[in-house]
Order: structure tokens, then sequence, then C-alpha cells
């Protein structure tokens, strides 16, 4: 599998979007934090999601996720999508993105440059204790923090 890219700018200036669920039940969000690397020897995404998020329930009820890269010219439909939530409109829809079926029964995208196919192989909420109080303020004053899943990549289209 290879995947060339300037990791530092992938998430943060080109965004994603993380998808969980089949075709039939799927949510997905923007995501513009983000992390691959290595764990247990395996190659690994790492994506963070608040429990607020819709998203959250499907992260945490399925076993698989996708991570999708853009093209520029997408960057509207992914404002969108990060900022309308699946349980109150039919925002992929909206959005103008097409979903299709990956792999065995995942949901990615007809307009993504490149998807990941992850396996779930961790989760942790993270605790405001272990983390900078400047960041606990910024992000976590009314909110609670993120959940940190880290998936395996077992694919890469
Ligand atoms: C550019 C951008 C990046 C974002 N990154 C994240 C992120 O990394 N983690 C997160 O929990 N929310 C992030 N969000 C917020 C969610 O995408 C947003 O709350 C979304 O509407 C959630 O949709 P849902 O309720 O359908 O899951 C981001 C939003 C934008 C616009």
């Amino acid at each position: 599998m290879k995947f060339n890219t300037d990791i530092l700018s992938l998430f943060d200036k080109g965004w994603a979007l993380v998808t969980a669920g089949d075709l039939d039940c799927f949510n997905t969000m923007t995501i513009s934090w983000g992390a691959m690397g290595t764990l247990w020897n395996k190659p690994t995404c790492t994506v963070y999601v608040k429990p607020v998020r819709y998203t959250h329930e499907f992260m945490d009820a399925n076993d698989y996720f996708t991570v999708s890269f853009f093209d520029e010219k997408y960057r509207d439909a992914l404002a969108l999508l990060g900022t309308k939530s699946g349980r109150d409109s039919d925002k992929v829809e909206e959005s103008g993105l097409t979903p299709v079926r990956i792999g065995e029964n995942l949901v990615g995208y007809v307009q993504a440059a490149h998807t990941l196919v992850c396996r779930k192989i961790y989760r942790q909420d993270m605790d405001t204790a272990f983390m900078p109080e400047a960041e606990r303020e910024r992000h976590y004053l009314t909110e609670a923090p993120h959940t940190m899943y880290i998936g395996e990549i077992i694919g890469i289209g």
C-alpha cells in the first residue's frame, strides 16, 4: 500500500470526510484533525470525533470506517458536511457528493481522490486532565472531549 502525501497538511489544510456505517445507514462528517502512522506494527489512521457528533454513534457501532480525501474543488461540500448534522437532514444529498459502496459493506465517495479503509483497533475518550489548560479551555468548556479512534489501514483506494 502506498500513499505519498504531505502528512502535516493533509488533514489540517486539506480536510477529509470520516464515514461509518453501510449504504443503508451511515453518517459522515468533515475532519481536519487526524494522524497517520504505525501502531502494533500496523499502518494506522487516527481520527478524533466529539461525542456530540451524530457520526460518533456510527463510529462506536461499527468496526470499520473510511477516511476520504478530496480535491480543492469539493471544499464547499466538505464545509457543508462539517457544519450540518446528519441528525437534521440528508446533508450528503445536499452536498452533491455521491456515496459509493467500498469493500465489503463500507461507504466512500465517487468524487474522493483517495480513500483509506480502516478497521477500528482502538478507541479512547480523551481526558481533559492530561491536556494543556489552554486546549481544555479552548475546546472543551461546554462539550465533552473528543474520542480518539485508531484504525488499521487495510486498504487505500
Ligand atoms: C473544517 C472542519 C473540520 C472539522 N474537524 C472536526 C474534527 O476533527 N473532529 C470533530 O469532532 N469535529 C470536526 N468538525 C465538526 C464536524 O464536522 C461537524 O460538527 C459536523 O456537522 C458533525 O456532523 P454530524 O452531527 O452529522 O456527525 C470539523 C468541521 C469543519 C468544518
